[in-house]
């Protein structure tokens, strides 16, 4: 029996993932759900399913064993949550939403429902973040130096703080969710951001650049920079550094080092692709035991990004 899915949200990151599954077999694309009509009866004529402008409506009309929920951040209200409810399997693209409480209410019904779910925190499913996992074992992580440096997305709702939570929740949340999976949990964050130099940009109001530090439960330290000011110079990823060895982890990319040694490792399986598969996988199974970002984890990193802005605002730490 092929797996039914459904797609809420089929703006951007909905079509790439459209992309990946298309190709596969034994997965049914039979329902797309958009607040803008077009968007839905694109993608159903294309791929051969039915559209939707309301959720729960494709939930009770289909039989959908998974829906892909591929919302901007601000749009997250009960489209996981009524899911979750009539027993459908959820994956969400990360941040899960900018509510921490709606989102521990999301992770219970899953619990309680017993409902497969997976976030897309996709660097977790690259070959070189398994390679450095498997190095950090048994290794105590010093400190870590974390980069989201760029420009701007071209979604409108992007550049507004209450349509994205900023930079850091938005897009620099996946360095966070690395630093969690390669370092542990996080006690205390501590951030600084400046405004004033995208005078020019229409409508808006996320912060130029941010910088957050970070106190593991461990006692390991990181400082992740997040800027959206430039197309020129920027840089992605996380590198870890202990007693006389460093992990550089950015997009399919690892360096590792130690004295009189360096391995470099480079590509590898596309990462969206793998999240893709073992979260159909898991549905068809029952068996969630390959998906590597959970609702309930990706709450956590949700918590730790929300806590960089509140830092920001009121001018001192925040404790986890
Ligand atoms: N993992 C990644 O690498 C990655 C990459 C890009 C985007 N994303 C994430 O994916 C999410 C969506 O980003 P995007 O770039 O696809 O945005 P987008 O604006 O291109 O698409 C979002 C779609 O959701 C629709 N929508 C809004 N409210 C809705 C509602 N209540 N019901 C149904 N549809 C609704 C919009 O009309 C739009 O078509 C964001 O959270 C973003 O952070 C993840």
């Amino acid at each position: 029996m092929p797996v039914r899915l459904g797609f809420v949200g089929v703006g951007g990151i909905a079509r790439h993932h459209i992309s990946k599954l298309a190709g596969m077999e034994d997965v049914e694309l039979v329902a797309f759900c958009d607040v803008v009509r077009e968007r839905a009866e694109e993608a159903a004529r294309q791929c051969g399913g039915r559209a939707y402008t309301e959720h729960k409506e494709m939930y009770d009309r289909e039989e959908l064993d998974a829906a892909f929920i591929c919302l901007p951040p601000f749009a997250h209200a009960d489209q996981e949550l009524s899911a979750a409810e009539r027993g459908i399997a959820i994956f969400v693209e990360k941040p899960i939403g900018l509510s921490v409480e709606r989102a521990e209410e999301v992770a219970s019904a899953i619990r309680e429902r017993g409902v497969v779910s997976s976030v897309g925190y996709h660097f977790r499913y690259m070959d070189a973040t398994d390679r450095a996992r498997e190095f950090l074992e048994g290794r105590e992580g010093g400190f870590a130096l974390g980069y989201w440096i760029g420009g701007m997305p071209g979604v409108a709702w992007w550049r507004r703080m209450e349509g994205s939570g900023g930079q850091v929740v938005e897009q620099t949340t996946h360095i966070f969710d690395l630093a969690r999976y390669l370092l542990g949990e996080v006690a205390e964050v501590r951030a600084v951001a400046r405004t004033g130099l995208m005078r020019d940009v229409l409508d808006y109001s996320v912060y130029d650049a941010t910088l957050t530090q970070l106190t593991f439960q461990s006692g390991a330290v990181a400082e992740i920079a997040s800027a959206c000011i430039t197309r020129a110079g920027g840089r992605v990823g996380l590198d870890v550094y202990g007693r006389d060895w460093a992990v550089k982890l950015s997009p399919n990319r690892l360096e590792v080092s130690e004295p009189g040694r360096t391995e470099i490792m480079e590509g590898g399986r596309d990462p969206y692709l793998e999240e893709d598969r073992v979260f159909l996988e898991a549905v068809r199974t029952g068996d969630s035991s390959g998906i590597r970002s959970s609702y309930e984890d990706a709450v956590k990193t949700l918590k730790v990004t929300l806590a960089a802005n509140r830092s920001v605002a009121e001018g001192r730490p925040v404790r986890i």
